[in-house]
């Protein structure tokens, strides 16, 4: 389901600094799966394309969806989102995105679901929540992982909820120092299946863990890849990333985050 329609807004809140927390009532919610976008319209009309944004939960009766942002600047699209007040409504393009499947990730029968670690790092941990929920909802046991830059926390008391939850935080304040690696490797976690989300050099770091894991077991990683977007549809190919495989629009090896992704096994991407 892609269509661009109007949402109300439920409530707005900032949980950390710059962080703000949105729920918005749309029908979008029932179509919507972790690790999907969508895009929000600005009501400024010089700030013509959306602003892709993380479903960061989806309420239990499917009415309303959860985004968590931070706000990128003063005069930026998501200084005007943290705007919107309760009752505002706001423009919205989505489901936009691949997402987390646990088909393809799992196995028809989830039974490749062992050791798995979902690991969020920055604004990347909003989409890990809806995951972890997810997860959950299946009987699929978990670990999860988010890294913050200090202690000033956000979607910890949610995230605790659904998985066993650990911290990491750049300057030790709370958890381990540093990354969310870190955190494997200080706990001695078992990774068989690693679901991630976060910064590149994050990803790079997991998709190079995966791949050179001496575990004596294969260790796969589905990563989240985060790209500058204009169109968010597939059009435009403004936010191709190389791949191993022949994009079908294109005929070269360029996969269309927006649309092919933003959810890839890390074996398929250089990054
Ligand atoms: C699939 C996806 C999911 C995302 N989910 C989240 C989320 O859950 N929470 C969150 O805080 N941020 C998320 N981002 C990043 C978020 O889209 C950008 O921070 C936001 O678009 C910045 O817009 P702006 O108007 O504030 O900034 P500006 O710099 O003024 O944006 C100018 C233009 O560049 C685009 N742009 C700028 N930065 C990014 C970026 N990092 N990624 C993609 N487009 C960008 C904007 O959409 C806009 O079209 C996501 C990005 C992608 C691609
Ligand atoms: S943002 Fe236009 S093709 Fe992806």
């Amino acid at each position: 389901m892609q269509k661009k329609t109007t949402a109300t807004v439920i409530s707005q809140q900032m949980i950390a600094d710059g962080i703000h927390d949105l729920w918005l009532k749309t029908d979008l919610a029932m179509y919507a799966h972790a690790g999907q976008f969508v895009g929000v319209y600005t009501s400024d009309v010089s700030k013509l394309l959306p602003r892709p944004i993380s479903i960061c939960e989806i309420s239990d009766d499917f009415k309303a969806m959860r985004l968590v942002y931070r706000v990128s600047g003063e005069n930026a699209g998501t200084a005007d989102i943290s705007k919107l007040k309760e009752n505002d409504t706001v423009s919205i393009i989505g489901i936009l995105g691949n997402g987390y499947e646990f088909v393809k990730i799992f196995g028809e029968d989830l039974s490749g679901a062992n050791d798995v670690v979902i690991m969020g790092g920055g604004i990347g941990i909003p989409p890990i929540l809806q995951l972890s929920k997810e997860l959950y909802a299946h009987g699929i046991k978990h670990t999860v992982i988010a890294g913050y830059r200090n202690g000033d926390l956000y979607l910890n008391q949610d995230l605790a909820n659904y998985g066993t939850l650990e911290i990491a935080t750049e300057d030790g304040s709370v958890g381990t120092r540093g990354n969310v690696l870190d955190v494997v490797r200080e706990k001695g976690i078992k990774t068989g299946v690693i679901l991630a989300c976060g910064p590149l050099p994050m990803l790079k770091a997991i998709k190079k863990y995966a791949e050179t894991s001496n575990n004596n077991r294969e260790v796969k990683a589905f990563i989240s890849l985060e790209e500058r977007m204009a169109c968010g549809v597939g059009a435009c190919l403004g936010c191709v990333c190389k791949t191993v495989h022949k994009d079908t629009h294109s005929n070269v090896n360029n996969a269309r985050i927006c649309t092919d992704g933003p959810v890839f096994d890390c074996r398929e991407v250089m990054i």
